[in-house]
């Protein structure tokens, strides 16, 4: 199959690269000259395990490119992806769908032969149809089909779960594209995962119940930890309790400073906009969003409460800036609103994250950024764990408790096994373990 991947961010490239690995022949489009002229030089502009090597091995046996010019790249391909941003309008919360709509009018002027054109994007219900109506209008003899086909990627683990997908969502009630994505996912062995059917519009709403289901699990666990701690029990008990559960399971049950990220906070906004225009809200999912962002404040006081009340004229050595581990990603990572919060209550703040700094280096003001966990604690009133990052496992906390001037440890992850770092001499404070 020829595939063009319109949109070389996180998703296009992900599943671009993966196309051309399952044998495919794929062109990657984006308008930015510069990301272009990078990954023609084997320069990957995120940070994803397995991906470099992935697009390197595709572009050496030519069936991975990228280009700037859309046209001949529709043209020639049997199925379009769309992969452009869909972020949050300013002001009403809304998904903006500028990019798509503009992306949609160029491949129209570009199609040659029956196309198929799918959305990757998150979109929100009835963007499908927007789409169709755009092509219609502007190729009125154009042969198309518009169908939804929702990513599930998490990113830092984005190539296994693309490669071993739950489930592959298709919307579509076109048998012709039900063929051309048939045949594009036949390299995953199409029983298992299974490759679902559905309407168009279902298969949009899909992604945004799953986003929003996930984030309220979080939510929920999140909420019964805070219970915890007032009501004397431990939430990572609770979380294995209820996970064992197989109409509950065992994922998404991990209490921490909240979800962030560049698609639970988008999407959750977006589905609450889209239920109340459609005069059907979703009151749990409002909710969630609203608890998810106090909660992120809290996690300040949190570290307030642990330093005895005050971090006037104190260090808070924090390890872990990115909204998730095994990735460089900051967009709306809860770093953003603890540590400007921690500098408001009078500490001065240093970090170390392993692969964010450059990202979070001109979004996190006076913040001094340093080379390495054992440097940024050094001489700190308080360690906080923010990103559950491997690395800040199995840290040397006998060395730890020697650089600390006070021994303070927050592990807003709760990495640590807390009658562990208790023992060793650490005042510990953790999420849900009353
Ligand atoms: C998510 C969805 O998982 C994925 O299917 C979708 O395609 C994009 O959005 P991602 O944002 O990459 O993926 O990360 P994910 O691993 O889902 O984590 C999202 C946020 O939730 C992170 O901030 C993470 O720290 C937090 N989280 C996750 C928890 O706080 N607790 C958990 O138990 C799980």
């Amino acid at each position: 199959m020829h595939i063009a991947m319109i949109g070389s961010g996180y998703v296009g490239l992900v599943s671009g690269a993966c196309f051309a690995d399952f044998g495919h022949d794929v062109t990657c489009v984006d308008k930015d000259e510069t990301r272009i002229a990078a990954l023609e030089r084997g320069e990957i502009p995120i940070f994803e395990p397995g991906l470099e090597e992935i697009v390197a091995a595709n572009v050496r046996q030519k069936r991975l490119s990228f280009t700037r010019s859309l046209a001949p790249a529709v043209a020639a391909a049997d199925a379009v992806f769309i992969a452009v941003g869909t972020p949050s309008r300013r002001g009403d919360g809304h998904a903006d769908l500028g990019y798509v709509y503009a992306a949609a009018a160029e491949v129209a002027d570009a199609l040659d032969g029956f196309t198929v054109i799918v959305t990757k994007s998150t979109v929100p219900v009835g963007t499908g149809d927007e789409i169709e109506r755009i092509i219609r209008e502007r190729r009125p003899d154009a042969d198309f089909a518009v169908v939804s086909n929702p990513e599930f990627l998490r990113e830092g683990a984005a190539i296994a779960d693309f490669k071993h997908p739950d489930r592959i969502v298709v919307g579509t009630g076109e048998t012709r594209a039900r063929e051309v994505l048939s045949e594009i996912y036949r390299p995953l062995n199409l029983n298992q995962p299974p490759l679902i059917f559905m309407a168009r519009r279902t298969a949009e709403l899909t992604k945004y119940a799953a986003n929003a289901f996930l984030a309220t699990k979080i939510t929920f666990i999140n909420e019964i930890a805070d219970l915890c701690e007032k009501a004397g029990a431990d939430v990572q008990d609770v979380a294995r309790g209820i996970g064992l559960d197989n109409r509950i399971g065992p994922k998404f049950l991990h209490a921490g400073p909240g979800y962030g990220g560049s698609c639970f906070p988008k999407d959750t906004m977006a589905l609450v906009k889209t239920a109340q225009e459609f005069g059907a809200p979703i009151r749990i999912v409002e909710t969630v969003a609203a608890s998810n962002e106090t909660r992120k404040r809290r996690m300040a006081d949190k570290i307030l409460e642990a330093c005895s009340g005050s971090v006037t004229g104190k260090t808070v050595a924090v390890l872990g800036l990115a909204f998730k581990p095994n990735t460089d990603d900051m967009r709306d990572a809860p770093s953003l609103v603890i540590l400007p919060a921690l500098q408001s209550l009078g500490a001065s703040v240093r970090a170390f994250d392993p692969e964010a700094m450059g990202q979070a280096r001109p979004l996190l003001a006076d913040v001094t950024f340093c080379d390495d966990a054992y440097e940024c604690i050094r001489g700190a009133h308080a360690l906080v764990i923010l990103t559950e990052w491997d690395a800040f496992r199995a840290l040397d906390l006998a060395r730890i408790r020697t650089l600390l001037a006070e021994p303070v440890i927050v592990d807003l992850r709760n990495i640590y096994n807390p009658e562990d770092v208790r023992k060793r001499g650490f005042a510990y404070t953790g999420v849900g373990r009353g």
